[in-house]
């Protein structure tokens, strides 16, 4: 089995996605600089995954901080934090993590730096070990949606690979298929970066899982014609209201589900949900390098010098998702109420 990322004697190995289908590479970092590169790159990408790989670039960075006094190390570890916040914008669990690493430091204020180290290298693997429970939690909480002899349709990576391991929407289709289910999954391409061609349908592959890959404007097709009786995804971030950023086509899937009266659901852990955030009006949408429409493996398929638009998410308004499952419950329509307990726990 593969590892999506680990910490690995003071380095950060990571499965490189953007190699994937065709080579199974594996890349080591050593400094945090290398890390921020590598989640702006889509080394590592999914939003649980992106959130792990900032823990262990802020831990990396810590250890190569000189200063001895706890001062001075505070000033270079802002500038790492700093380095990582500025990645990517949409997927709220990479600020997540930061924040965590943070408090490692404003929890304890009579540690040594050398102390300092040891626990920020603890906190960053904690969050690894944790993702991948949440994810097993999280599918045992998501499984009962799907039904024996279901056929679900997925869209970009919620697996394996998104995560730190077992995955949010696919660890629900993992979960149905551990208890005994048979589950037929669809996986759309998801343009520009074909998350769902290359990695989606890569790691369901190599499970054993029952897969057929689709092109991304064949979904209502599908629906239509009765091949698809489920959507599940992942999410980025969740607005307070229950509004889901996910992977840009996100939206046009969950219309196409209510046209054709298919339940939409979305598995995501609590740490992607951001009650801070009223509304999906108001999560930051990430607009990537024309490149990644203009060309596909290095040829270009459009003609030079054309306008491109390349936002890498949207939005999908609560009113169309049927649930958000998560590792401390599911919230079916009071997204409002529930959500806030599942983060708060009250
Ligand atoms: O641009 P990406 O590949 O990082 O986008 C990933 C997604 O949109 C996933 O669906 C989301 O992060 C959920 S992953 C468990």
């Amino acid at each position: 089995m593969f590892k999506t990322i680990e910490w690995r004697k003071n380095s950060v190995v990571m499965i490189d996605q953007r190699a994937l289908p065709t080579e199974e590479r594996y890349l080591t970092y050593k400094n945090y600089t290398g890390v921020a590169k590598a989640i702006r790159d889509m080394v590592v990408r999914g939003a649980p995954a992106i959130g792990v790989a900032a823990a262990m670039g802020i831990a990396l960075g810590a250890l190569k901080i000189r200063e001895k006094d706890r001062r001075g190390f505070k000033s270079q570890f802002k500038k790492i934090c700093k380095a990582m916040a500025e990645t990517r914008p949409t997927a709220v669990n990479l600020f997540w993590a930061i924040e965590k690493m943070k408090k490692v430091l404003s929890n304890n204020p009579r540690l040594s730096v050398k102390e300092l180290k040891e626990r920020l290298v603890d906190e960053a693997v904690t969050i690894y070990s944790e993702d991948i429970d949440i994810n097993v939690r999280m599918g045992r909480n998501g499984r009962r949606f799907i039904k024996n002899g279901t056929s679900v349709l997925t869209h970009c990576n919620a697996g394996a690979l998104a995560t730190a391991g077992y995955g949010t929407a696919l660890g629900v289709i993992r979960a149905a298929i551990e208890e005994g289910k048979s589950v037929k999954v669809f996986v759309d391409e998801t343009r520009p970066f074909l998350q769902g061609s290359r990695l989606t349908a890569w790691e369901l592959k190599k499970d054993g899982i029952d897969t057929t890959l689709i092109a991304d404007n064949m979904a209502g097709y599908m629906m239509k014609k009765g091949f698809i009786n489920c959507i599940i995804v992942g999410a980025d971030r969740i607005a307070a209201n229950g509004d889901v950023a996910n992977k840009i086509g996100t939206y046009s899937v969950a219309v196409l589900a209510k046209q054709h009266k298919i339940p939409f659901y979305v598995a995501a852990p609590t740490s992607t949900i951001d009650l801070n955030i009223k509304n999906g009006d108001q999560i930051p949408i990430e607009e990537r390098n024309a490149n990644e429409i203009t060309h596909i493996k290095g040829i270009r398929i459009a003609p030079k010098n054309i306008n491109v638009k390349n936002p890498a998410f949207d939005v999908t308004p609560n009113r169309l998702v049927a649930a958000i499952i998560t590792e401390n419950g599911v919230a079916r329509g009071d997204y409002q109420k529930r959500l806030k307990k599942f983060v708060n726990g009250n």
